[in-house]
C-alpha cells in the first residue's frame, strides 16, 4: 500500500482514490446524520438485548451510547458535526465521534452490521420523513386546486383537444382535474411508502451475521412495519427503493408540468384567461414591459430533470450484479435531488394556484359557435335522429351553427364528473384522509424515535 495514503478508520487509501470514491458524501451524508444516529441507537439497543455471555454491549453501555448519540445529534443541529474525507461517509464519522467520546465502547457499536445495511436504513428513515412531506405537499396543492375550482365553479372555459377549441368546459373542471391527478399520483407514492416501510438492519454486508440478532426488534425500534425477510434481498433493495420513489416523483412532476404548460399558454396576452400576479413573475433586463412565467417554465424543465434522475437510477441498477456495489452510492444523490426538486415544485405551484387570477370575460370570449357543434348533434339525437346522421347534418351546416349559452352548456353536463357533476365533497374527503394519514404516521414515527432515543 502506498505510504502516501490517507489513514482512515478502515485502512490507508491513496488520496486521489479517496477523493474520487468519497465524491459528495461528506456533504450529502450530512442529511443522513441524524438518521444514522437513530439507526445506530436501534442496532445497539438490539445488541444489548441479545442475551449472549459475555454481552457484546451491556444495557448500561447501551445507555451511554445512546446518550452520546443524542449529543452527536445536537452537534448536527448546531452545525458543528462534520464529515471529513478521511471519514469517507457519515457512518464512519459517527463511529469516530462515538469512539472519541466513549473510547473502547465506541469501537463496539459496529458489531454485527455493515455500512451496507447502515446506509440502507439511514436512507429508509430519511425517505419515510421525506415521503410524508411529499404526500402533505401534494395534498395541499390538490386542496388549493379544489378551492380554486369552487371559487370559479361557474366560469366557462373552452375545452380543447389538439389545442383546438373542442367542447364547452369550465375552470373548475380544469383545476380539479389536476387535483385528481395529484391524488392519483399519491397512490404511487403510497406504494413507495409501503415498499420503504421495511427494515434492512441485520442484513449487514448482505449475508447476515453469525450472531443471535433480533431483526424484528431492530425493525420495531425504528417503527418499520417489518424487517426485509431475505438478507440478500434486503441488500439488493438498496437503489430500488430510491428508483421507486423517483418513479413516483416523476408522475407528480408530469402532473405539474402539464398544468404549468396550460398556465403559461392561457396567461399569454393572446388568451388572457388567467393572470399571474406580478410578484410571481420575473422581468427582463432589457424589455421593461415583461412579466415572465419563469416559475412555470422551470417546473417544466425540472420535470425533465427528475425524469432523468429516475432513468439514471434504473440504469445504474440494470446490470448490477447481486450484492452491494459502490455504484449504489450514486443513487443517493439522485433520490435526494429528485425529492428536493419535486417538493419545492409542489410548494411553488401551490403559491401559484393560490394567487392566479381568473378573467371570466376573456374565458367567455373564447367560445365560438363551433364549440357547441357536438352539443347540437346530441340535441338532434334527443329528437330521435341516429348519432351519425346528426353528426353529418351538423358538419354539413357548420356555417349555420349559432352561438349558444355557455352556462346552459355547462349545466347540461350533470353526469358524474361533468362540469355540473363535480364531487367537491368527494375531493375534500380524499384530501382530508390523505393529510390525516400522513400526519398520524409522522406523529407515530416521532413517538417511536423519541422512545428509542430516551427523550
Ligand atoms: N457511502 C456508501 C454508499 O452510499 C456507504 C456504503 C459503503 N459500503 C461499502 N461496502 N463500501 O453506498
Amino acid at each position: 500500500m502506498s505510504t502516501s495514503g490517507k489513514t482512515t478508520l478502515i485502512g490507508k487509501i491513496h488520496p486521489d482514490v479517496l477523493a474520487f470514491t468519497v465524491g459528495k458524501d461528506p456533504v450529502l451524508d450530512l442529511e443522513l446524520a441524524v438518521w444514522d444516529c437513530v439507526g445506530t441507537a436501534a442496532h445497539v439497543t438490539m445488541l444489548s438485548k441479545m442475551g449472549v455471555e459475555p454481552a457484546v454491549i451491556t444495557e448500561k453501555e447501551c445507555g451511554k451510547v445512546i446518550k452520546a448519540l443524542r449529543e452527536v445529534i445536537c452537534e448536527v443541529h448546531e452545525g458543528s458535526f462534520s464529515i471529513s474525507e478521511a471519514d469517507q461517509d457519515v457512518h464512519l464519522a459517527v463511529e469516530r465521534r462515538l469512539t472519541e467520546r466513549l473510547g473502547e465502547l465506541g469501537r463496539k457499536v459496529h458489531t454485527g452490521r455493515s455500512r451496507n445495511d447502515q446506509v440502507a436504513v439511514d436512507i429508509r428513515l430519511h425517505m419515510r420523513d421525506q415521503i410524508l412531506g411529499l404526500i402533505e405537499e401534494s395534498a395541499l396543492l390538490a386542496q388549493s386546486l379544489v378551492k380554486f375550482g369552487r371559487k370559479h365553479l361557474k366560469v366557462p372555459m373552452v375545452g380543447r383537444t389538439h389545442l383546438q377549441p373542442a367542447m364547452p368546459s369550465s375552470v373548475a373542471l380544469w383545476s380539479t382535474a389536476y387535483a385528481e391527478s395529484l391524488l392519483d399520483d399519491l397512490l404511487l407514492v403510497e406504494a413507495a411508502y409501503t415498499l420503504n416501510d421495511r427494515c434492512p438492519l441485520g442484513s449487514a454486508a448482505g449475508y447476515g451475521v453469525p450472531l443471535p440478532i433480533d431483526r424484528n426488534l431492530s425493525a420495531r425500534l425504528l417503527g418499520f412495519a417489518a424487517p426485509h425477510h431475505n438478507v440478500f434481498h434486503a441488500s439488493n433493495a438498496r437503489g430500488k427503493d430510491e428508483a421507486v420513489v423517483l418513479a413516483a416523483c416523476t408522475q407528480i412532476m408530469l402532473t405539474l408540468s402539464r398544468m404549468a404548460e396550460d398556465l403559461i399558454l392561457f396567461s399569454m396576452p393572446e388568451f388572457g384567461y388567467f393572470v399571474l400576479p406580478a410578484e410571481l413573475c420575473t422581468g427582463s433586463s432589457i424589455m421593461p414591459q415583461k412579466y415572465n412565467p419563469d416559475v412555470l417554465e422551470l417546473i417544466r424543465a425540472k420535470t425533465a430533470t427528475v425524469m432523468g434522475y429516475s432513468a439514471t437510477a434504473n440504469t445504474i441498477l440494470k446490470a448490477l450484479p447481486g450484492g452491494y456495489n459502490r455504484d449504489l452510492q450514486e443513487t443517493k444523490e439522485l433520490y435526494m435531488e429528485g425529492m428536493r426538486v419535486t417538493r419545492s415544485s409542489l410548494r411553488i405551484m401551490t403559491l401559484m394556484a393560490d394567487s392566479v387570477r381568473v378573467r371570466p370575460e376573456r374565458l367567455r370570449g373564447g367560445f365560438s359557435a363551433g364549440v357547441y357543434a357536438t352539443d347540437k348533434a346530441l340535441a338532434l339525437v334527443a329528437g330521435g335522429m341516429p348519432f351519425r346522421d346528426a353528426y353529418q347534418h351538423v358538419r354539413a351546416h357548420l356555417d349555420e351553427l349559432e352561438d349558444a349559452d355557455p352556462d346552459a352548456a355547462l349545466a347540461a353536463k350533470s353526469h358524474l364528473g361533468g362540469t355540473a357533476g363535480l364531487d367537491f365533497k368527494g375531493y375534500q374527503m380524499r384530501i382530508k384522509a390523505v393529510l390525516a394519514a400522513a400526519r398520524s404516521r409522522r406523529r407515530s414515527s416521532e413517538r417511536t424515535i423519541a422512545r428509542l432515543m430516551g427523550h
